[in-house]
């Protein structure tokens, strides 16, 4: 029998639609996607996360000569922020990302790894994340959950 799995996002048609913490947080994003290492893919992402004690934690991706000791822009955020806030939640997640010298006019998703990380911490921490993956001046895709992106995920209830 085939089945359907249906997910939820929201489409937000330009940053101006955005709140006014969301606009700081596509900001910081957007800046510190400037301090990414990726020497070798010349693909700059940041990430800007929002904590529930409203602090905004930033990363960029950092790559390596051994390509798979490099990490993501969202892994780098997220594993500092747990490693160093252990008992604050993650609210909400902005990605931006594209070449160097100019971002990607289509919004770019946090890929497979990322999603099953921030899957992680969602369990962690009993609540949702919201996940924003955002272009310059075009639309801005919004889940609000991490679920939404990870269909049929595996997590810590398998083990
Ligand atoms: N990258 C991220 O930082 N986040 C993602 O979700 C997708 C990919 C980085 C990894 C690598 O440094 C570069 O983009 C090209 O894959």
């Amino acid at each position: 029998m085939e089945k359907e799995i249906k997910i939820n996002f929201e489409v937000i048609s330009s940053y101006e639609q955005l709140n006014d913490i969301e606009k700081t947080l596509f900001d910081k994003a957007k800046k510190i996607r400037q301090n990414a290492y990726a020497p070798y893919s010349n693909f700059f992402v940041g990430c800007a996360l929002l904590l529930e004690n409203g602090e905004i934690i930033t990363g960029s991706n950092q790559e390596n000569a051994a390509y798979p000791s490099g990490l993501c822009a969202e892994r780098t955020a997220i594993f500092w922020t747990s490693a160093n806030y252990p008992n604050e939640k993650i609210k909400k997640i902005f990605v931006i990302g594209g070449p160097k010298d100019g971002l990607s006019s289509t919004p770019i998703p946090p890929c497979g790894g990322c999603r099953q990380s921030i899957l992680e911490y969602e369990a962690k921490q009993k609540d949702v994340i919201e996940i924003y993956f955002t272009s310059p001046n075009g639309e801005i895709i919004k889940t609000k959950s991490i679920r939404d992106l990870l269909p049929f995920s595996f997590d810590g209830t398998f083990l």
